[in-house]
């Protein structure tokens, strides 16, 4: 057990500046030593911010201080540098998604095995208060039994340019947000099976990729995740509308602000008229007794940390032996073949059947 854990970063671009901010807060045990990147003005950045500058990567795995590597690089190259930190003696942690095929996350784990390192993956939005709200609510059994779960995340300005774009860097948004959205309710339902996915996308900015998703994933439970990432959307839909078989939750945006509707009265009792809306006649669809159900406002989870420490703490728990890791590499890889799965309906236009 140490004071303090050295982290080295290799791929010092925008989200490892993220961990930088964070790190520096120094709410965890680790703290950055220095950085590699291919791009010389990221190592002038990271210089200016106090970081040593390592001449290359090989530098920075052999230094002896490092105790952890952060691959926070383009997706394309992770699989190989994960192997490489860890066949050097350090933990790792990697970028989401780690590999953007089954196949190539399993060297992976084997080396973590082989050379008894710690690997886990940057699946930071397991602690987003907006799905932990919808997690707790719906767990509470406030809205009885889910059956559909709805999980969106919409945009309008495009994809940034860049490697997001091209397919061999690991571009596209089922890699960059999907892997996120899955993985939320993959951890949701740990022990419950996917059985189905199917997918659709679009290309309208970069043909390449795809810039929007959607995707219909079935846990052998009967709860059906609707999914989609978007880019294009200039009116948006929430970010979580579930169907409970009593009742309705949706939570509106990042700032958790939402409600529950549930039943309190079924009003099974049908009159004998017809009822006349705007649209016309109807039984089934007549607005109900406002009376029948009960409004329940959510509101943001105070006591929640969404930052990146919770993925260090875990983190360092697993290096001192004193709890398993959080984020397992095999949820990461019980994600990525869900991935996969969408990948290949889309090509095919198939529901693909999964047992993972
Ligand atoms: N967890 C999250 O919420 C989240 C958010 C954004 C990005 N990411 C992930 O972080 C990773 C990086 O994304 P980004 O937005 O920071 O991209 P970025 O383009 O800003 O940064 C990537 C950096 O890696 C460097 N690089 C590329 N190949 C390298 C190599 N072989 N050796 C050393 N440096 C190399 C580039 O020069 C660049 O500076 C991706 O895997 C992405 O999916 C995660």
């Amino acid at each position: 057990m140490k004071d303090k854990y050295l982290l080295g970063i290799i791929g010092f671009g925008g989200m490892a500046g993220h961990h930088y901010t964070q790190l520096s807060k120094g709410n965890t045990k680790v703290e950055i030593k220095g950085v590699f990147d291919l791009n010389p003005d990221r190592l002038k950045v990271a210089e200016e911010k106090g970081l040593v500058a390592y001449k290359s990567k090989e530098e920075l795995l052999c230094d002896p201080e490092i105790d952890i590597v952060l691959v926070a690089t383009t997706n394309e190259v992770h699989a190989d540098l994960c192997i490489e930190a860890m066949k050097c003696g350090k933990h790792v942690i990697c970028e989401k998604p780690v590999t953007p095929t089954a196949d190539e996350l399993l060297p992976v784990m084997e080396a973590a095995k082989k050379y008894n390192k710690v690997f886990t993956v940057d699946q930071n939005r397991r602690t987003n208060k907006d799905f932990v709200l919808m997690k707790r609510t719906v767990e509470s059994g406030v809205i009885g039994e889910p059956y559909v779960i709805e999980s969106r995340v919409e945009g309008s300005r495009g994809m940034p340019s860049g490697w997001r774009t091209i397919k061999a860097l690991g571009g596209g948004m089922m890699l960059d947000w999907g892997v996120h959205l899955i993985d939320q309710l993959m951890y949701m339902y740990y022990d419950v099976k996917v059985t189905s996915v199917y997918c659709t996308k679009n290309s309208i900015q970069y043909p390449e990729v795809d810039d929007n998703f959607r995707m219909v994933m079935t846990f052998e439970n009967g709860v059906e995740a609707r999914i989609e990432v978007a880019t294009n959307n200039y009116i948006t839909h929430p970010r979580w509308y579930v169907l409970g078989k009593n009742g309705t939750l949706q939570i509106d945006d990042w700032n958790c602000d939402g409600k529950v509707v549930r039943c309190i009265d079924k009003e099974d009792k049908w009159a004998e008229e017809i009822v006349y809306t705007k649209a016309g006649p109807t039984k089934t669809m007549a607005p109900r007794n406002p009376n029948s159900v009960e409004t329940i406002t959510l509101s943001e989870p105070m006591d929640v940390v969404d930052n990146l420490d919770p993925v260090y703490w875990q983190m360092v728990d697993a290096i001192e032996g004193k709890a398993e890791l959080t984020i397992k590499p095999e949820e990461a890889l019980r994600v990525i073949k869900v991935m996969e799965a969408a990948m290949k309906s889309w090509e095919t236009n198939e529901v693909i059947k999964l047992n993972v």
